[in-house]
């Protein structure tokens, strides 16, 4: 099982960082937002992000009273700008990839992924390993790409229009067929996962987690105000947001 190193690639990685150097995009506007609102109490905690990218969060997390973070991301280029432009002492920015944090040998409070987890082909493992890591009482907090949008083989799913233009309806396929996805994404051949809403949620409670929250963000007025393309959001939700708490097994 491979995993992929997209965001190593420059063309990727030049499209990826323009988007999200923009201050209007489904990140800032949409799933940060949401994400935020999710989040339990920092204070002391220790904290793992997977897949953390440039390191935004990790220092967030500083800022809300963490006492340390660890940011674990399989991509060199986006840690060598976490590393110059979100450093703090308390934050450890680690090369590797989430399908081996079972060799991460500490305890967390908190797990945290942002938009990553679709690039992960084993969630069930992944979810038994991310247990493993939690304290007792510790949470897992992640955000992940809709099924509805991973499901088209070739992401392929489009809108579909009335006669004066205007979105009415989206169109999806293969959504009962789990598994890799190749889409075109600034380069060809971007793998991603698809699985099911129900897969998702079986695999979290069968390593023993409680779901206590999930979400389908809806866009705020503000954000609607400053970007009225997200009322598409209305017709079918871009993220999949799940806060799960350790219980017992
Ligand atoms: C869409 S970006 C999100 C980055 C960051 N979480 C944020 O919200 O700004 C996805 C990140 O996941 C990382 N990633 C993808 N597959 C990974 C893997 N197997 N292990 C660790 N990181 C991975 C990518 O390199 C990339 O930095």
């Amino acid at each position: 099982m491979s995993n992929q190193n997209i965001f190593d690639n420059e063309i990727f990685f030049d499209g990826y960082s323009e988007l999200r150097s923009r201050e209007i995009n489904s990140n800032n506007m949409l799933e940060q937002p949401a994400m935020k609102e999710m989040l339990p109490k920092q204070t002391g905690k220790t904290v793992l992000d997977l897949g953390c990218g440039c390191g935004a969060n990790c220092v967030e997390f500083i800022k809300s009273g963490a006492s340390n973070v660890i940011g674990i991301d399989i991509s060199e280029k986006m840690l060598s700008i976490a590393k110059e432009k979100a450093f703090h002492k308390s934050i450890e920015y680690i090369n590797m990839s989430m399908t081996d944090i079972s060799a991460l040998n500490r305890k967390f409070d908190l797990v945290y992924s942002s938009l990553a987890f679709h690039y992960i082909e084993d969630f069930e493992k992944l979810c038994k390993d991310i247990y493993d890591l939690l304290n007792e009482n510790g949470y897992l907090l992640f955000s992940q790409e809709h099924p509805l949008i991973t499901a088209t083989i070739n992401g392929n799913g489009h809108y579909n229009k009335d006669e004066s233009g205007r979105k009415i309806s989206y169109t999806f396929s293969n959504y009962n067929e789990p598994g890799e996805r190749k889409v075109h994404w600034y380069v060809d051949d971007v793998k991603k996962y698809h699985r099911t809403f129900s897969d998702t949620i079986n695999a979290l409670s069968k390593a023993g987690f409680i779901v206590e929250e999930v979400c389908e963000p809806q866009p705020k007025g503000w954000a609607m105000e400053k970007w009225p393309a997200l009322y598409d959001e209305f017709i079918k939700p871009s993220f999949l947001i799940v806060k799960a708490r350790k219980g017992q097994l």
